[in-house]
């Protein structure tokens, strides 16, 4: 018997720079790990590293300028109109600096999930991205890092964890060393995250994200 094609999981993927953990989703798509299609690539900034890759990949990009909307709720309009209109059912920030609107999160809620570069609560929320947070992460004197996939609410990284991953932090590390660690944890756990949406084997109960087992 022909199975047949279910209709491949619809995403978009919002960066504002380089764009690697799109990249990373992007080849694990490939390679046929993620149930899921990029459907277009949202950008803040026309000259973000990941804007060129992305085109180049043949993937539809929008270069989205928030700061020349009137106000929140005409660019929150505009961002739901562009996934609508790709059919987007999960939205992936991939770092994204920009605060998402709250009409956005109202509209798509529980439907977007975020990367951060540490194990949230900790070291998380305005300010701490990039560098910021493993500078802070070692000026702490933890001895654990990692990266955590969450979910999108009104407040920057306040969402529940979907997926957490820690590693060790080692006496030698310097904010750039351990972020080179700490990508490549990313590089693995956003795409894992992104299939589980895709396969519908996740359960918000509260702030518990649940996994189904397959
Ligand atoms: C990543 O470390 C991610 O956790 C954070 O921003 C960084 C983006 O890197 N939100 P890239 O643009 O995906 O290379």
């Amino acid at each position: 018997m022909v199975e047949s094609k279910k209709d491949p999981f619809r995403i978009a993927v919002l960066i504002s720079g380089r764009g690697s953990n799109m990249i990373a989703l992007h080849e694990a798509i490939a390679r046929g790990e993620v149930g899921a299609r990029i459907e277009c690539v949202i950008s803040s900034s026309s000259t973000a590293a990941g804007v060129g890759w992305a085109q180049n990949h043949g993937l539809p990009v929008h270069v989205v300028d928030f700061k020349s909307f009137a106000d929140e709720a005409s660019l929150a309009a505009h961002l739901i109109g562009l996934l609508q209109q790709h059919g987007v059912q999960l939205v992936v920030l991939a770092g994204f600096l920009k605060k998402i609107p709250d009409d956005m999160v109202r509209a798509f809620a529980n439907r977007i999930i975020n990367i951060h570069p540490a194990l949230l609560p900790a070291f998380g929320g305005q300010g701490m991205y990039g560098r910021h947070v493993h500078a802070a992460v070692l000026e702490y004197g933890c001895k654990v890092s990692g990266a955590t996939v969450h979910i999108v609410t009104h407040e920057y990284d306040a969402g529940p964890p979907v997926l957490q991953e820690c590693l060790q932090v080692r006496d030698e590390d310097t904010p750039e060393t351990l972020a080179a660690r700490i990508l490549k944890v990313e590089h693995r756990l956003l795409p894992k995250a992104v299939d589980l949406f895709a396969r519908d084997r996740i359960r918000i109960s509260g702030r518990r994200v649940k996994i189904l087992k397959n």
